[in-house]
């Protein structure tokens, strides 16, 4: 397999996620063959995609001397958690901004889930009203940090940019090795989509390893058309990056919001379905924001038959795991599988 020509990063994953065949819901199904990509086992502060992004975007702040590294989110946000737990292994700083996007005042919501663990990881936290511009608030927590003599590191939202997405063009290739070793096709990818820079990697690495598996970005975020830009130009950037003479195709990002329901952090009956199912099927356990609605969304196109039954599809399980404590309400009752 073709290496890619990756920028200076370090360690936070402990080597290779497994690629694991998810056989008996693939037979519940009738098909497709579904492999579960395992990105929610890293091996920090309770795993998941932002470990890979982190990955880069650390050893560039400790390049640049920072001794403090700050990001905003929601306030189940899974990426701040990942990098307050890698803040704490590098002996940094950590300042997290979390704006509250998702209309819940409950216990469940405000303290429990990711909230609990960046606490506990030893973050500084600015929980923030959801109209808060927390990019703006960050920037004067760094010029505040500088002021204090302190070097500052911002992260980009989601730590999703063409850096970022170096992680997710590796994991492309990753898996590419796995099936290969494990004689298996891989046809189509499916993953969450948030702030886009998984997706982004995830096409760039395959288009630079001259891959021509599709990948499928199910929205948890915001309507198809911006997503789609926006994961559209980190790709392309990180092409740039990994093999400068190739172009993106203007059809090389598929991004479906069928399955965001009415928002970002709000469930939907297939969300809940699809969590039940995986969990009663595989012992495996998806969140309700990002890998919930995901498998939904991939689960609703089985159905439909956009997801053809001879395929091989893997899904990139993100991590999330946390967030399953702040949405105990959600899941009162569990919905018949
Ligand atoms: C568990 C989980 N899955 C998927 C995503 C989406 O990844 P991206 O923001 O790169 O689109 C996130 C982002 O926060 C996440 O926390």
């Amino acid at each position: 397999m073709k290496t890619l020509p990756l920028p200076q990063r370090l360690s936070l994953l402990d080597g290779a996620t497994p690629l694991q065949p998810l056989e008996r819901l693939s037979r519940h199904l009738g098909g497709p063959r579904l492999l579960l990509k395992r990105d929610d086992l890293g091996g920090l502060g309770g795993g998941g995609n932002k470990l890979r992004k982190l990955e880069f975007h650390l050893a560039r702040a400790l390049a640049q001397g920072c001794d403090t590294v700050l990001i905003d989110g929601g306030l189940q946000s899974n990426a701040s958690r990942l990098l307050a737990a890698a803040a704490a292994r590098l002996g940094l700083r950590c300042e997290l901004v979390l704006r509250k996007r998702v209309p819940r005042t409950d216990a469940a919501y405000e303290h429990n889930g990711n909230v609990l663990l960046d606490r506990l990881l030893g973050a500084t936290v600015h929980v923030v009203a959801g109209e808060v511009d927390s990019r703006a608030l960050l920037e004067e927590l760094a010029a505040r940090a500088r002021g204090e003599g302190r070097v500052p590191y911002v992260l980009p939202f989601g730590a999703s940019d063409a850096l970022g997405a170096m992680g997710y063009a590796e994991c492309a290739r990753e898996v590419l090795e796995q099936a290969l070793a494990a004689g298996e096709r891989v046809d189509r990818v499916v993953v969450a989509c948030g702030s886009g820079g998984t997706q982004a990697g995830l096409v760039a690495g395959l288009a630079a390893l001259g891959c021509a598996a599709r990948v499928t970005g199910m929205s948890v975020l915001a309507p198809a058309r911006d997503i789609r830009l926006r994961v559209h130009a980190i790709a392309e950037e990180a092409l740039a990056l990994l093999a400068p003479d190739m172009a993106l195709g203007a059809d090389a990002v598929e991004v479906d919001e069928a399955f965001l329901g009415s928002g970002y952090g709000l469930p939907t009956r297939e969300m809940k379905e699809a969590v039940s199912l995986v969990a009663r099927m595989e012992g495996l356990f998806l969140d309700p924001v990002y890998t919930g609605k995901a498998f939904a969304g991939l689960l609703g196109r089985i159905a439909d038959g956009t997801i053809r039954r001879g395929e091989t599809v893997v899904f990139l399980h993100t991590g999330g795991l946390p967030g399953l404590f702040a949405y105990v309400s959600a899941f009162d009752e569990a919905p018949p599988v």
